[in-house]
């Protein structure tokens, strides 16, 4: 599977971010980071600027919901144009129902974990989801410390796809850098998210590429 690279603009500038759209263009996705101040100690933004940013992007958007009940907030997002919805195994109720419901508005499904939660349970659902996230940082902030110690999960997650025959997508998020880039890589994950190692560089576009490049030299399929 290809690498593909995922900006998130968590680490953009919230005043500008047409522009800092723009600055991206050369990404695979734009990823756009959902939080409410309860299922994490941060709070962003919500439907109606997710609707202008996939109005005013050519990429897919990829919405991380770090928010308590997706159940009933994801399918807003789809509505409003996001490409995937990302939900939280620690927040959903009903997470097959979930998937299926927006399966049904031609939205992906994608599934994510914090670092203290198993990938294991999700093995009996797999084929819900077209892509899995492990998350390597605690969600809530950008610009922390890679966590290294998930590199073990994205592995048995990626035998077991590789197993099952699946085509399944492995996203990683938090500490994604030019110099983690291939770790994540090696161990299997083929969608990387960053955000201030893209956002913080003097060139983004040419952040991308080079987080791109170290990834895709490194990559497991
Ligand atoms: C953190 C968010 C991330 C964040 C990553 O909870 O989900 O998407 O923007 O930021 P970096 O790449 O700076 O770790
Ligand atoms: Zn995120």
């Amino acid at each position: 599977m290809e690498i593909q690279i995922a900006p998130s603009i968590l680490s953009a500038d919230f005043c500008n971010l047409e522009r800092d759209l723009e600055k991206i263009s050369n990404a695979d996705m734009v990823h756009v980071d959902v939080m409410d101040h309860h299922f994490v100690p941060n709070l962003t933004i919500g439907e109606p600027v997710v609707k202008r940013i996939c109005e005013v992007t050519d990429l897919p958007v990829d919405v991380h919901l770090m928010i308590e009940d997706p159940d009933r907030w994801a399918p807003g997002y789809a509505e409003r144009g996001a490409h995937s919805v990302t939900f939280h195994m620690g927040a959903t109720h009903a997470p097959v129902r979930l998937a299926r419901q927006l399966h049904d508005m031609g939205c992906e499904a994608w599934f994510a974990v914090r670092p203290a939660e198993p990938v294991e349970p999700i093995f009996d659902i797999l084929e819900e989801f077209d892509t899995i996230l492990i998350m390597t940082v605690e969600p809530g902030f950008g610009g922390q410390k890679f966590l290294a110690n998930q590199m073990a999960k994205v592995r048995r997650l990626r035998d077991e796809i590789t197993r099952r025959g699946l085509k399944t997508n492995i996203q990683v998020d938090g500490g994604v850098s030019p110099t983690t880039a291939p770790i994540v890589a090696e161990a299997g994950a083929n969608i990387l998210v960053a955000g201030s190692a893209v956002y913080g560089a003097d060139d983004p576009a040419a952040a991308i590429n080079q987080i791109r490049d170290a990834a895709a030299a490194a990559y497991r399929d």
